[in-house]
């Protein structure tokens, strides 16, 4: 018998079809699932294909009784509890390095638009604003050419956003809890975040979610940043605190910001975000492109099909796991 998927959204058909070739599938593949729906669903599925964040929880789990692996198609795994699906054996498999030039393109499209104000002159086109010549200080911005751009969070899409960083002619600092090797290599060099924070023309936001990093970015650090500088985050919206950036953003102490994520995703229709000129906001699209949308869903198979044929996963998150339940007892194709 096919050991039984529960797929939690549309996924792209790459994907897709690569599963179906192994698994029996339910789920719906027309629309977002519930939670409810995807708890009830659960009770005799051997593997998870998480489309949407669905939160992965002692609940959830304790729904899941035969689980053996987690497949998110997604980098970020912060709606997962790694603790505890580590503790029950089951595997969480995530899709890093699918999407680690798409989502430094998108943080160079917001430190861009960002600091030339390019969102403002589009939506002064679009209000028929346009009626005379320009010739004097109307839309200017600011040139990325010499200025420092401040990296927190040098791996995979940090160190990318650095590599182009300096193609544009930009000098390149980065903070993060290692100082890997490459970063000398790449001649970067290391700042602690407080003196980044400082320092920093443009910064651009390249962590994890965790309890470590929830707020790393708080009224004290923004309070560091120069009056004239910017901040860009494509990672997760609760490594700045909002209230903290909105109020930056109101006293004029920093330039402006380009937003991909925020801390509650929708952004709520009366967000005072919406309503600064010098702020470019994305409606978390980081990894929104074809080709990367394609490689995320074939890898979040290939995660899934390799786990459950008993071989190491290319993309497994909690490796202790291996401890645990060796792949060999979730071996079942
Ligand atoms: C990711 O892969 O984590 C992106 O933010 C999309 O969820």
């Amino acid at each position: 018998m096919k050991p039984k998927i529960l797929i939690t959204g549309p996924m792209q058909e790459k994907g897709y079809n690569l599963i179906s070739r192994y698994f029996t599938l339910e789920g719906d593949i027309q629309k977002i699932m519930g939670r409810d729906d995807v708890l009830k669903a659960l009770r005799d599925k051997d593997g998870l294909m998480l489309v949407s964040h669905v939160v992965v929880n002692s609940e959830l789990l304790d729904a899941a009784p035969n689980l053996k692996v987690v497949s998110s198609v997604s980098v970020g795994f912060d709606h997962i509890d790694i603790n505890e699906t580590t503790k029950r054996g089951v595997y969480v498999c995530n899709t890093a390095g699918a999407l680690t030039d798409c989502v430094a393109e998108v943080a160079l499209e917001l430190i861009l638009s960002t600091y030339k104000r390019m969102s403002e002159a589009e939506r002064f086109m679009r209000d028929r604003k346009w009626t005379r010549i320009f010739l004097g200080d109307e839309f200017l911005g600011r040139d990325v050419k010499g200025k420092v751009l401040g990296i927190v969070g040098l791996g995979r899409i940090g160190s990318r956003v650095a590599e182009i960083a300096k193609v544009f002619g930009m000098k390149v600092i980065y903070y993060d809890i290692i100082r890997p090797k490459y970063a000398e290599e790449m001649g970067l060099e290391f700042y602690d975040l407080n003196a980044l924070m400082k320092a920093s023309d443009i910064i651009s936001i390249h962590i994890p979610l965790s309890n470590e990093t929830r707020h790393l970015i708080d009224e004290s650090k923004l309070k560091l940043m120069k009056k004239d500088a910017i901040i860009v985050n494509t990672s997760r919206g609760p490594i700045i605190e909002e209230k903290a950036l909105i109020k930056a953003l109101k006293e004029k102490t920093i330039l402006g910001a380009g937003l991909d994520v925020f801390e509650e995703e929708p952004l709520p229709l009366d967000s005072e975000l919406l309503r600064f000129e010098n702020v470019v906001l994305s409606p978390h699209r980081g990894s929104a492109s074809y080709e990367t949308r394609a490689a995320m869903s074939e890898l979040a198979a290939r995660n899934l099909i390799a786990a459950l044929s008993g071989e190491m996963p290319p993309a497994l998150v909690n490796r202790d796991v291996l401890k645990v339940r060796p792949l060999s007892e979730i071996k079942m194709i």
